[in-house]
């Protein structure tokens, strides 16, 4: 409130301004959903329909997981959020407003993007990487570097790989370069788009589990895609189940593990297979 006082001996455009993005920071949005898709459909210009009549709500500080086989339309729902693709049909909203209406500058420096393997440019160091929308937005150079640091200690990197580039880096760190660059500008939204799919399983169990203390301190609203269960269970505050462009189900990961859903079933069946706890043929 204090702030909205002190605009009397701004200029009338400055005071227009900053009224307008003081009214749009201080609405109230905390009882409407981060993220809400309203009946929405996306259809490729050759026609053939990817997503159909998709609705659903992600609450905020909830992590979300879209759960589905290769090709269920799970990208594609992640890029309707941040505008990467726009809606052929209905609408999707984030913070209560249509994405279709917003600056999407602004919409996106909101919006965290973590994406599998690709996605560092890889002839920029692992500390220019991650300060891109920093530098971007202008901070100035001793903020950024700090802001670096910070976000590599977080994410588990030590400072001394700053100035190495992507290629000098493991897969695993590869990875949480791309957290902390999705994390840089501090956006209270993170899409990830099978952002361990392609580490090794006990890299990947350290990632999944410095995911959850990350989370647990700072409450993002995340949307995370993958295409295993057993991710999914583990991440998930609730699971959205996805097959060829329509969403199933969603559910809490307990009620996903007993639900009679004949998919969410089916996922179960072969999720305890793999792990050999129902049959064990190789054991016999
Ligand atoms: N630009 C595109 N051109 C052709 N087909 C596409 C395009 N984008 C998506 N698709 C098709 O839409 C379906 C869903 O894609 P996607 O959202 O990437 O699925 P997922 O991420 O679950 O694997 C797939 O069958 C894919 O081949
Ligand atoms: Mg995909």
């Amino acid at each position: 409130m204090a702030g909205a006082w002190k605009t009397s001996t701004w200029s009338r455009s400055d005071v227009a301004v900053n009224l307008i993005c003081w009214a749009d920071m201080n609405r109230d949005t905390r009882d409407e959903p981060a993220i809400e898709f309203r009946d929405v459909s996306y259809e490729l210009p050759s026609g053939q329909r990817v997503l159909s009549n998709l609705n659903l709500q992600v609450q905020r500080g909830e992590t979300l997981v879209v759960l589905g086989r290769s090709g269920s339309g799970k990208t594609t729902t992640l890029k309707l959020i941040n505008r990467l693709l726009r809606p052929t049909g209905g609408e999707v909203r984030v913070n209560g407003a249509g994405t279709g209406q917003r600056d999407v500058i602004r919409l996106r420096r909101g919006i965290g993007y973590v994406i599998q393997e690709i996605g560092l440019l890889p002839h920029f160091t692992v500390e220019r990487n991650i300060g891109i929308v920093p530098s971007i937005d202008g901070w100035p150079l001793d903020k950024i570097r700090a802001r670096t640091q910070e976000l590599m200690q977080m994410v588990g990197l030590e400072s001394q790989l700053a100035p190495r580039y992507p290629h000098q880096l493991s897969g695993g760190q590869r990875q949480r370069v791309g957290v902390a660059r999705a994390l840089a500008a501090d956006p209270a939204i993170l899409l990830m788009d099978e952002p361990f799919g392609a580490l090794d399983p006990l890299t990947r169990d350290d990632l999944q589990r410095e995911f959850l203390s990350l989370q647990q301190r700072l409450h993002k609203t995340v949307v995370f895609v993958t295409h295993d269960l057993n991710e999914a269970l583990r991440l998930a505050s609730r699971v959205a189940l996805m097959e060829a462009g329509e969403l199933i189900t969603v559910l809490s990961p307990q009620e996903f593990l007993r639900s009679t859903d004949p998919l969410a079933a089916a996922y179960v069946r072969a999720f305890r297979a793999g792990t050999g706890l129902d049959t064990n043929r190789g054991s016999s």
